[in-house]
């Protein structure tokens, strides 16, 4: 019997200096995928990402992903290079994949996911180490080479999230694994996601999200923000060479406001617009190419009604 501890909640900041250098870094967007994922990766390694006790809900259900939360054993999952392989659980009741008795950089557990070619794929996961810090890369073996779907340093009292992407170049099964060189150490993981974001022709050099950075998305709940799912979007634009238009700042339709904006007085909705600002635009400065706004602001006025028809918001 194997027993699991993990420390309190650990929630590291990266160093401001370090997000203010990566900030300044725009994508590259004419570097293949292949060539720029492992520095699109070291630049934002530590950009957003906290460690946490607990990982998040995997993003999109899993979206390719099957059983994405060990909450039904081992299905789907296999051992990879010799490594055993275990569903356990925390203390408080979550499961999570343990490889351990690793001797080869890829003894992991691994899943096949069928893929389709020239769609791109947001990925992610919740990883964890036993021992030390150490670099985890999620790697796609498809019917024609390796992708690499990104990699985090993994620590070892708290769960680290890897945020990637790829493009498929290929239609038919692909075999996802974890890597690391260091074999002594046992990867842990949970919460893993893929899922097809856009489709590349040639074509597409720019886009705009749907609905994933607007405001309800970014901050469902007052002062809880939530980048995670534009970030793996934007990197993998970038990967791609597809220009980002930010859409949106604000949306002027009364019925896609986050909830709790309805009850704020004037004075509270003024700073929240100011912060709502500077919170996007600081964090995708140098990454879009431009902003939307103020979204259909021609039909709607749920700004303009609150505070009348100047409205400008304080930045
Ligand atoms: C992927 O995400 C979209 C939302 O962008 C969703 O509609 C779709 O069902 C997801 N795909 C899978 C396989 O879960
Ligand atoms: C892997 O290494 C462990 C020791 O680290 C050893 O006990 C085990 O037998 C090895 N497994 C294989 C398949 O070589
Ligand atoms: C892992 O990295 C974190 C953050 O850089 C550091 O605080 C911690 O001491 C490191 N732990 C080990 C075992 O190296
Ligand atoms: C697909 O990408 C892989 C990894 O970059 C590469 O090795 C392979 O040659 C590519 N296949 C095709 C058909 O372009
Ligand atoms: C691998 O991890 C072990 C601890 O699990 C550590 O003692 C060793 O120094 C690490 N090796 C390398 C090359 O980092």
């Amino acid at each position: 019997m194997r027993v699991y501890t993990e420390s309190n909640t650990v929630l590291l900041l990266c160093f401001l200096a370090l997000g203010l250098a990566v900030d300044a870094v725009p994508y590259d967007y004419t570097a293949s995928i292949e060539a720029s994922t492992s520095r699109i990766f070291s630049y934002l390694l530590c950009f957003f990402v906290q460690c946490l006790k607990n990982p998040h809900k995997p993003q999109y259900g899993g979206g390719i992903i099957k059983n994405p939360e060990l909450n039904e054993g081992l299905k789907g999952w296999s051992s990879l290079g010799g490594a055993k392989i275990e569903q356990t659980a925390s203390q408080d009741g979550n499961n999570f994949i343990v490889a351990y008795d690793r001797n080869q950089s890829w003894g992991s557990f691994s899943q096949i996911a069928q893929m389709e070619k020239d769609n791109l794929y947001t990925f992610s996961a919740w990883l964890q180490v036993n021992e030390e810090n150490v670099s985890i890369a999620a790697v796609f073996k498809t019917p024609t080479g390796f992708k690499n779907a990104g990699s985090v340093i993994a620590e070892c009292s708290c769960w680290s999230m890897l945020k990637g992407g790829l493009t498929a170049n290929f239609s038919g099964p692909a075999e996802l694994y974890f890597e690391s060189d260091n074999t002594s150490v046992e990867i842990w993981a949970d919460s893993s996601h893929c899922n097809h974001s856009l489709k590349k022709n040639g074509a597409l050099t720019m886009t705009t999200f749907e609905n994933e950075m607007k405001w309800i998305s970014n901050e469902p709940n007052h002062g809880q923000e939530d980048y995670s799912i534009p970030d793996s979007m934007l990197n993998f634009a970038g990967q791609n060479g597809i220009a980002v238009r930010g859409h949106n700042i604000f949306w002027d339709d009364p019925s896609f406001q986050p909830g709790w904006l309805k009850s704020l007085s004037i004075k509270d909705l003024r700073a929240a617009t100011g912060k709502r600002i500077s919170s996007i635009m600081t964090r995708y400065r140098g990454k879009v190419i431009g902003w939307d706004v103020v979204n259909e602001n021609m039909h709607n006025s749920f700004f303009e009604q609150r505070w009348g028809p100047h409205f400008t918001p304080d930045s």
